[in-house]
């Protein structure tokens, strides 16, 4: 459900971005008649996409991990973004359109730069002073436990209850190394050593 809702996200946020794309070069380059034909074209698709692209939204904030107030910057921008934008494809005024779609970029840049894949890679040097028996907790709760909870029972995003988890300590460490669904693939943030670090302190919680 999760991974679907990511999916249909992402993807409305591509033709969200496509239409105002269009839209502001129709109104920088072309007539305002263009720009009306393809308005009134799109209006339809534009209503659906717009939709679900709110509505993915509302759901992955609620169900993701907490990740940052960047989220919170994130939605506030998007939700001055549109309203500028209306206004100004209606009035067909250049500035107000480019600043909605300079909010828009911004705000589909900050989700791409804070995306957890991107946070966690410039957190592992992190562990280079801390000792041996120590570094699968603290892996676990800088890297896992905004998904998995401390405790390893959290649900959020998908995730498994690790401390139900049946799967043996080869099979945990695969999932770790490639991810599943809305888990990301750890082989290229964290060392072996250091996945088999916390692949043991996930297994030592099923036990
Ligand atoms: C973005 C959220 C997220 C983060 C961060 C995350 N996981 Fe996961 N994890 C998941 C999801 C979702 C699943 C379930 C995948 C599936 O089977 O659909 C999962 C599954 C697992 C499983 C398999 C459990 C089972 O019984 O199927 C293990 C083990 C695991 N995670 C360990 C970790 C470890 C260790 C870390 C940190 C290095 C971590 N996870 C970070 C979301 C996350």
């Amino acid at each position: 459900m999760y991974t679907g809702m990511l999916h249909t996200h992402t993807l409305m946020v591509m033709l969200f971005l496509l239409i105002y794309l269009i839209k502001t070069i129709l109104l920088f380059f072309s007539s305002t008649d263009k720009l009306a034909g393809f308005s009134k074209k799109i209006k339809v698709p534009e209503m659906i996409i717009s939709t679900l692209f709110l509505a993915t939204g509302i759901y992955l904030a609620y169900n993701t991990g907490n990740v940052g107030s960047w989220l919170y910057v994130k939605i506030l921008v998007v939700l001055a973004s549109i309203p500028l934008a209306v206004v100004a494809f209606k009035k067909g005024n250049k500035v107000l359109a480019l600043i909605s779609l300079v909010l828009l970029i911004y705000a589909y840049g900050i989700s791409e730069t804070k995306s957890p894949t991107f946070k966690m890679a410039s957190m592992v040097s992190d562990y280079e002073g801390v000792a041996s028996e120590q570094v699968g907790e603290k892996i676990f709760s800088e890297q896992c436990s905004h998904c998995h909870g401390m405790d390893g029972r959290g649900v959020l995003s998908g995730a498994k209850d690790l401390t139900a988890s049946e799967l043996s300590l080869d099979d945990k460490i695969t999932i770790i190394n490639n991810g599943k669904n809305a888990m990301i693939p750890y082989s290229k943030i964290l060392s072996a050593d250091q996945i088999e670090a916390v692949g043991n302190y996930v297994h030592a919680m099923a036990e």
